[in-house]
């Protein structure tokens, strides 16, 4: 969740004086900020840098950064819809893939893997018809009752475009993915199930031959937890918000876990987290499969020394 980004000043030097989207696109310093949290807080995997939105401007979509995802013209007509294309990611966004295989060819011997991710369809539209991040998505729900096609049209297109862009990482070496859906917790569970577990099914099916593990994220989805462990994904990924004890004695036979941690507990000290960490460790145990994690990704504020100790104790836990 969140490895790299502004709560390493390692992060931030590499960061200085370029755009994020060019940022994205240098494959140098991609590389190297992707393997900092390795040796800087002691991560057990690697995620490639990118974001969500780096394959949205091929598809004919102006994306800017502000810090978060702006869109210069918000998705709101059919005809915006129709006009947006999927052009092959390995020639819209080759540098991805390149990172990808850099990364492989580092982490070669340290036995490490290298995960590959997108934003699902629903958090994607969130932004495209919003226009950006937003407290309550209110003119994406309006698009829910008022332009009701339009969206379908819209997460189809995006599903599309996820399922292409997946199966080209896993293909430059990712050995693992993650779908990443932050905003699908919006929703109620009956709007859910209608709007966003389709398209999660769609996914997990699509990658099912793929050959690597599967990871879902939902943001703020403890309603639905029983919807993510019904979509197919191998592992699902929680927040905070959600009792893991619990999620692990219902679909643990199911579905491994990962999660889940507030990643506002780094604040603590180096014990309190030792001893979230315990917790966690214990309520994961009746899963299949439990990958310790936080429910979310690191603030710019999260002291780096809370990471660590997170690292440290989840380590000390497997001796
Ligand atoms: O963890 C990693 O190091 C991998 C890289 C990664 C980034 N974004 C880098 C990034 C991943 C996996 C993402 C996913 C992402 N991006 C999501 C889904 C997961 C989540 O966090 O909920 C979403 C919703 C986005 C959209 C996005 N990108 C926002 C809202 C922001 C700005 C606010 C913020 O949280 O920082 C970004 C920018 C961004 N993406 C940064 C980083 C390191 C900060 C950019 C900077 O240096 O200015």
């Amino acid at each position: 969740m969140r490895q790299a980004g502004r709560y390493l000043p390692e992060y931030r030097k590499v960061r200085e004086g370029i755009a994020f989207f060019d940022f994205c696109r240098d494959v140098e310093r991609a590389v190297e900020v992707s393997l900092q949290p390795l040796d800087l807080v002691g991560t057990e995997a690697v995620i490639f840098f990118s974001d969500i939105f780096v394959p949205i401007p091929a598809m004919g979509v102006e994306v800017d950064f502000a810090p978060g995802p702006v869109i210069a013209a918000p998705i709101r007509s059919r005809g915006q819809v129709d006009a947006l294309t999927n052009p092959d990611p390995r020639e819209s966004v080759p540098f991805v893939f390149e990172i990808l295989r850099r990364l492989r060819s580092e982490l070669e011997g340290r036995s490490v893997p290298l995960l590959g991710f997108a934003g699902a369809p629903f958090t994607l539209a969130a932004y495209l018809v919003e226009g950006a991040g937003s407290r309550n998505f209110s003119a994406l729900k309006t698009a829910m009752h008022r332009e009701e096609a339009m969206l379908r049209a819209l997460l189809d297109h995006l599903a599309e475009g996820v399922i292409a862009y997946a199966r080209a990482q896993i293909e430059a070496g990712a050995q693992a993915f993650q779908l990443f859906d932050t905003w699908a917790g919006l929703l109620s569970r009956e709007e859910y199930a209608i709007w966003i577990q389709p398209q999660h099914r769609r996914v997990a099916e699509a990658l099912a031959d793929s050959g690597v593990p599967t990871i879902l994220y939902v943001g703020n989805g403890a309603h639905v937890v029983d919807c993510m462990a019904d979509t197919g994904f191998d592992v699902i990924s929680l927040d905070w918000r959600v009792d893991l004890g619990r999620a692990a004695r219902k679909f643990g036979d199911r579905v491994s876990l990962q999660g889940n941690l507030d990643p506002g507990t780094l604040a603590a000290s180096p014990e309190t987290i030792r001893a979230r960490v315990g917790e966690l460790r214990e309520a994961g145990r009746s899963a299949r499969g439990h990958i310790l994690n936080l429910g979310h990704g690191c603030l710019p504020e999260t002291p780096v020394e809370g990471v660590r100790a997170f690292t440290d104790a989840v380590r000390s836990l497997q001796e």
